[in-house]
């Protein structure tokens, strides 16, 4: 069976009480299979009200962690068990426990990027689309913001009247991109346009013409008059949009802009799973709890 082929057979075979969902940093094969795209906001709240009950993420695995928090009661697989965002994973819940008892009274904000861990000891979630709303929103002048720096120093530039206290966390392959490659991409493409994720370094992204989540920047390029960007952004929307956008020319900010665990996932590990060969994903009932207040609290918000 080809790619195409395979693609057809997972929807034909998936029956209706399994739901597929795709980040859109998923392979085009991925996206092509899924029942649901979209940025991390969007598959949060698709999750929250999906009657399926059985849920194939196929995506990072605090992906995965935020369906099953919110839908307990289904069964939650993540397409391929060992895709990981090191974001999420890099920092402890101790560690953060410590900087939270270095500054009590601060409101903790934990980007969604996290895991379940560390949003169960936090006030609020936010995703990269909602989180200057939420912020604005929060009534504490003091804000602790885990765990990606350049997020957090995004929200800052944007609410200069909030105190926010940055950790050195990041995205690895966000904060790769530098302002040299960004200002070699602008010298290629003069006429275009340049859209950047948040999670890049604040250098890159105060070069941008607009900072958004991954939906943000596709629904910019799509509605904007100008003819040609440039994507900062994870190398499968600038793809994406090639094709969405005929019309249009898009540009890699950088060749090296590939986030290799997203990347993970195959249309045989969704198969397998469609199988009953995948592995379901158990969380400690007390951390789901405790973790899913906060992210409540992002949906309403957000
Ligand atoms: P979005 O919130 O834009 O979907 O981004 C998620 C992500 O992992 C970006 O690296
Ligand atoms: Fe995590 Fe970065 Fe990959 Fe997004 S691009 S999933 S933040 S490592």
């Amino acid at each position: 069976m080809n790619r195409k082929e395979l693609s057809e057979f997972i929807k034909r075979e998936k029956g209706s009480d399994t739901l597929i969902l795709a980040h859109t940093y998923q392979p085009p094969e991925i996206i092509d299979s899924a029942d649901i795209t979209g940025d991390s906001f969007a598959l949060s709240l698709k999750a929250q009200t999906v009657k399926e009950q059985n849920v194939i993420m196929c995506g990072v695995r605090f992906m995965a962690e935020t369906v099953k928090i919110l839908s307990p009661e289904k069964h939650v697989y993540l397409a391929n068990p060992d895709a990981g965002c090191p974001m999420a994973e890099q920092m402890s819940r101790e560690m953060i426990q410590r900087v939270k008892d270095e500054y009590p009274g601060y409101t903790v904000v934990a980007y969604v990027n996290t895991t379940a861990s560390l949003k169960a000891i936090s006030d609020v979630c936010v995703t990269s689309s909602s989180a200057v709303k939420i912020c604005a929103a929060i009534e504490n002048k003091n804000i602790l913001f885990i765990p990606d720096c350049n997020l957090g120093a995004y929200v800052a530039s944007r609410l200069p009247d909030k105190n926010i206290k940055l950790l050195d966390g990041g995205c690895p392959v966000h904060s790769a991109i530098t302002v040299e490659e960004a200002e070699n991409a602008k010298r290629a493409h003069p006429d275009a346009l340049l859209l950047v994720h948040p999670e890049c370094r604040p250098e890159v992204s105060a070069m941008a013409d607009y900072v958004g989540s991954t939906s943000g920047i596709m629904d910019f390029a799509k509605r904007s008059e100008s003819r040609e960007f440039i994507v900062g952004t994870e190398n499968s929307i600038a793809e994406t949009l090639m094709y969405e956008c005929p019309g249009k020319k898009f540009h890699y900010l950088s060749k090296r802009f590939i986030c290799p665990d997203m990347k993970l996932v195959t249309l045989p590990d969704v198969l397998s799973v469609l199988k009953g060969e995948g592995e379901e994903l158990i969380l400690d009932p007390d951390i789901m709890r405790a973790a899913r207040r906060p992210i409540d609290e992002m949906i309403r918000n957000g």
